[in-house]
């Protein structure tokens, strides 16, 4: 009865120039491992959950690159969607899919580009929660110790005491999806709070429900399709119904409004490579603190800086801390690592202006 949604279909923007549209994130080895991010999450996931069981939503344009970079998946694995909506209506849309096949089925909702090392605790902790969910009419997602005010994140309020007698698993009081810095750094203060890892585990029966409720609209446009999930009809209505889902992501659509949210607090250690900060975090680095990738450097006076060229270029810097220097083909990128969330925004007006 195990299932998971892989979502592959995000742009990564934060690390744009290297991440772009043509050449996602996911589908970069950005740790300089010989895999990339989509590989090796497969392959964590392929320790749980039966591989044919594995279904990786993405934007029609990736099909190619996910057969590529995935061969042991099938092409009925892969979803398609023609168009972006962020997670909330490809979850939807993917769960109708597994529910129909299997009306039992417990599902594992998980983004491809994040790093997870200790995969065996990640095993675990997914089985408990999987159990609880057979269980229990709940959904779940696995939080993380909060380490610093992260405005990128989902923040999550919970009830300690209630994880005592339930497996460690805990009620959840309330859900903040990416807060400004000031309530993030008063999250923090608080110490009842965790981070949503972004990774979700609950029923196929549950999160349908709970889309029926708060997203109704939503939940009406893909249950017109349903009879046709699983057949061949099955393109033709997501061709032309799938755009007409509103852009918003799981968080947004569920998380924050829902009453039935539980959290297990991770037992492994999580980065999710959100950002050019968080890859730098699992780089080795030199003495002054820079990780450099794929250049030759000659550095005096700087520290902590987060370095990558497209062709072992040689970079030389004096004097400057705390920043993103990366080479991609015609962009060079110098930014305070500081400001990394506005990178997306920075990508919007480099758009609009070449
Ligand atoms: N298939 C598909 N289609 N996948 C998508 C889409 C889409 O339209 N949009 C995003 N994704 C994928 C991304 O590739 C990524 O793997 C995952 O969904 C999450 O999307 P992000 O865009 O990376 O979300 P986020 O980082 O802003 O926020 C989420 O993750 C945080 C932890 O990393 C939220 O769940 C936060 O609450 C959470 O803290
Ligand atoms: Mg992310």
């Amino acid at each position: 009865n195990y299932y998971a949604i892989l979502m592959a279909g995000g742009i990564g923007s934060r690390f744009w120039p290297v991440s772009t549209t043509e050449l996602p994130k996911q589908f970069h080895d950005m740790l300089g491992t010989g895999e990339t991010l989509i590989q090796k999450t497969f392959k964590r996931l392929s320790h749980i959950i039966p591989e044919e069981n594995i279904c990786i939503l993405t934007h029609e344009r990736y099909k190619d690159l996910v057969l590529e970079q995935l061969p042991r998946a099938n092409p009925g694995q892969i979803l398609l969607e023609p168009a972006m909506r962020n997670t909330a209506p490809c979850i939807l849309y993917a769960s109708m899919k597994i529910q129909k096949e299997n009306p039992d089925a417990v599902i594992l909702v998980a983004p491809s580009d994040h790093w997870i090392e200790d995969e065996e605790t990640f095993a675990e902790d997914v089985k408990r929660c999987f159990t609880a969910c057979l269980e229990k009419d709940i959904l779940m997602t696995l939080g993380i110790t909060p380490a610093f005010p992260n405005t990128g994140y989902g923040y999550i309020e919970y009830d300690k005491a209630s994880g005592t007698e339930n497996d460690g698993i805990c009620q959840v009081v309330k859900f903040t999806e990416k807060p400004d810095y000031e309530r993030a750094k008063e999250f923090l203060k608080q110490g009842n709070y965790l981070w949503n890892a972004g990774i979700f585990i609950w029923s196929a029966k549950s999160i349908l429900r709970a889309f029926e409720n708060l997203q109704p609209d939503m939940y009406r446009l893909f249950l017109k399709g349903k009879s046709k999930y699983n057949t061949l009809a099955e393109r033709t209505f997501i061709r032309k119904n799938y755009a007409k889902a509103e852009n918003i992501s799981i968080d947004y659509a569920i998380l924050e409004t829902s009453d039935n949210i539980h959290v297990l607090p991770a037992g492994f250690d999580w980065n999710d490579l959100g950002t050019w900060g968080s890859l730098y975090e699992k780089l080795p680095k030199d003495d002054a603190g820079n990780a450099v990738v794929n250049a030759r450097t000659l550095i005096e006076n700087a520290g902590n800086n987060m370095i990558r060229t497209s062709g072992k270029k040689l970079v030389v810097i004096d004097g400057l801390d705390d920043y993103i220097v990366i080479e991609k083909k015609k962009v060079l990128l110098i930014y305070p690592k500081q400001k990394e969330q506005n990178i997306k925004e920075v990508l919007q007006k480099v758009k609009q202006k070449f």
